[in-house]
């Protein structure tokens, strides 16, 4: 693989994959970490004399109904205070790039490009192709979307010499402890909301770590599976999700730690309760950490974090997320944040600095620390182009 930091590129026209996969809270942007991570290479190839383009997908777009709402004009919105750049409306149509005088373009959304039928998704080489038609070279340094081999991810590296830009250099650097895991206890946290497209990665990471703490929406599916009554709590009903975490449950107890206090909503109420005080009807909103979650965290020599306990927007379910970030500020561990929200939920509580690194990826981070791959570079590396 080549690095960006290793080579020059100057005078040439250069597809620029980048992650402005943003999030949007009434119609702003409310963390712009993902655009300002990829400055420093936009910059730099503009000025070593290159033309950029710029590519990134934005949300899900499954219907022609997805399209307005997961438009990246709010991007180039951002972009534009920053550089004088051009946006391409149309990611099927880059021929602009040839008839304007700018230096820097911003085409939309890539995931436009999947309906009808899926082409960016499905990693469609005619699509990748085009694409590659108008640059010399193609630059990754979308590290958050690695774990997908996607035409604009993957596929362009079939027909432009690649290189990977200065944030993935960084992030495979900074997450070198959490791959080579040659420092334990390690131990792994894991919460958020889902647990259905994470049971492959509870696997590869119970297969590393020493423990494995689990908290908020993903504990109440083992809750549920363990049948305590968390009656309409955020939990998988997923048949094979749940038989899933049965065989994890019965695998590998000695490894799976969790704070047996939460905050559930009874009526009107919010009240802390434990695990045995739970009724069919109390909805589970934030589990809080104990002191068995704190002794594991402390023990521990590096830990990676990923999701939250609760419902944090809310001020009434913070408690769990700021207790867990306290902890981990506090231990002698080097301690690892992935996951958008998690890092947004770091930003908002101040604890950006405590930590040893936060990573710019979610899933793309939870797949790389559990697996030691990410499908886009597995891609690049067995079909580059050499030259
Ligand atoms: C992310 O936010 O994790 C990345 O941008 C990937 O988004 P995706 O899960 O929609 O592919």
């Amino acid at each position: 693989m080549k690095y960006l930091s290793k080579e020059k590129i100057e005078n040439k026209k250069v597809l620029l994959r980048c992650d402005f996969n943003v999030p949007i809270k009434d119609g702003n942007i409310c963390d712009d970490s993902k655009i300002t991570k990829s400055l420093d290479t936009i910059n730099y190839l503009l000025k070593n004399n290159n033309r950029v383009i710029l590519l990134s997908h934005f949300g899900r777009v499954k219907g022609e109904e997805d399209k307005t709402k997961n438009s990246l004009k709010i991007v180039y919105e951002y972009l534009k205070k920053y550089f004088d750049l051009e946006f391409i409306s149309n990611p099927l149509d880059l021929t602009v790039v040839n008839n304007s005088s700018k230096k820097l373009f911003l085409v939309e959304n890539t995931r436009y490009t999947d309906v009808p039928e899926k082409r960016e998704s499905a990693n469609d080489l005619e699509l990748a192709k085009y694409w590659a038609s108008f640059a010399d070279a193609f630059v990754i340094d979308a590290f958050a979307s690695l774990h997908r081999a996607h035409s604009s991810t993957a596929g362009i590296s079939k027909y432009l010499p690649t290189f990977l830009g200065f944030l993935v250099e960084k992030e495979i650097e900074s997450l070198k402890p959490l791959i080579d895991n040659d420092d334990y206890p390690f131990v792994v946290i894991m919460g958020g909301a889902k647990v259905d497209d994470k049971i492959k990665i509870i696997e590869g990471m119970l297969k590393k770590c020493d423990k494995l703490i689990l908290t908020g929406g993903i504990l109440n599916t083992f809750l549920k599976v363990m049948k305590y009554p968390i009656g309409d709590s955020l939990a998988s009903s997923d048949e094979e999700v749940l038989e899933s975490v049965k065989k994890i449950i019965t695998e590998s107890a000695s490894k799976i730690v969790f704070s047996s206090m939460f905050t559930v909503k009874r009526g009107n109420n919010n009240l802390e309760v434990d695990i045995h005080d739970i009724k069919d009807n109390d909805i589970i909103y934030d589990n809080i950490i104990n002191d068995k979650v704190k002794e594991v965290v402390e023990s521990a020599k590096v830990i990676f974090l990923n999701g939250t306990p609760g419902l944090y927007e809310r001020e009434e379910y913070t408690k769990g997320t700021k207790n867990l970030f306290d902890t981990l500020s506090k231990s002698e561990a080097k301690v690892f944040v992935g996951g958008g929200d998690t890092a947004s939920a770091v930003a908002k509580f101040n604890y950006k600095d405590k930590f040893a690194y936060v990573s710019s990826g979610g899933g793309a981070t939870l797949e790389y620390v559990a697996d030691g791959k990410l499908k886009a570079l597995e891609f690049i590396m067995e079909n580059e182009i050499q030259n």
